[in-house]
């Protein structure tokens, strides 16, 4: 198994058949996974059932709460494409953190891509963080944002009146390398917590500028068959789309988190 570093986050792990991993290999995928937040794996061939095997490495397979799973795979979301004007996950985001307790880890696998667009990029939060000024940093420090689900309630045809929220720290500690990250996602964001609207507006539009500068992503072009992991602890992605009316099928399995802190 062999590891290269692609830029301010992410490795591309070679050598390495997924579906023959011993525990050594796990342990080092682990590790990896820790040190650069989003791995990709190409050219793998992987049915569900190896795909929820391996997710076990961060935790339980997570049934979505609000998208219906595969036949037989409750815990898989098939992402397809239904035409340009399907943008579901072109926004900045790390998933599903309408929840108390948020995914740790995503997996997305390719089945079918097309051969140009449908890029995901993914932003260090990490370095966002590090990189904030010292005034807001300190002026946030203790508060904390409002994530609501009303918008992938609304896009599977629920209820709005159904939609709940959830209140996360602006600055999450990760559990696992103590490092402070930025936790404010465009897409689940409505406020940030006990402060002005106006100004609450304010703070969360320069920290969505600042959580997706180009200096902190990776951009990943899709092959059939890459399996690509990310943090989301410490990770947001945004799905590009730009392939017209041409296929891109995925298989997205989360698993299951703890509570932000
Ligand atoms: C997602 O936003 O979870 C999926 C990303 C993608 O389809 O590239």
């Amino acid at each position: 198994m062999k590891i290269r570093e692609l830029g301010p986050l992410g490795a591309e792990v070679t050598n390495i058949d997924l579906k023959k991993t011993n525990k050594n290999h796990l342990a080092l995928i682990k590790k990896y996974f820790l040190e650069y937040s989003v791995l990709i794996f190409r050219d793998q061939n992987l049915v569900p059932e190896e795909l929820k095997r391996l997710s076990t490495l961060w935790g339980e397979p997570m049934v979505h709460p609000v998208f219906k799973g595969i036949e037989g795979h409750p815990e898989i979301i098939e992402i397809r494409n239904y035409g340009e004007k399907y943008h579901t996950n072109a926004h900045w985001h790390s998933d599903v953190t309408f929840e108390h307790t948020p995914p740790d880890a995503t997996l997305l696998y390719s089945l079918i891509v097309p051969e140009k667009g449908g890029d995901t990029l993914f932003s260090n939060q990490y370095l966002a963080y590090d990189e904030l000024e010292y005034d807001i940093k300190t002026e946030l420090e203790n508060k904390k944002a409002v994530h609501s689900n009303i918008g992938v309630l609304m896009l599977s045809g629920g209820d709005p009146k159904d939609a709940k929220t959830v209140e996360h720290p602006i600055f999450r500690t990760h559990p696992e390398t103590g490092k402070k990250a930025l936790y404010v996602t465009e897409a689940f964001v409505k406020e940030i917590k006990d402060i002005n609207k106006k100004d609450s507006q304010e703070k969360l539009k320069y920290l969505y500028a600042h959580a997706s500068q180009e200096k902190f992503i990776y951009r990943h072009h899709w092959l059939k068959g890459d399996l690509v992991i990310w943090d989301n602890r410490c990770v947001q992605h945004y799905a590009e789309h730009g392939y017209g009316d041409n296929e891109r099928t995925m298989h997205r399995l989360t698993t299951s988190g703890s509570k932000p802190f």
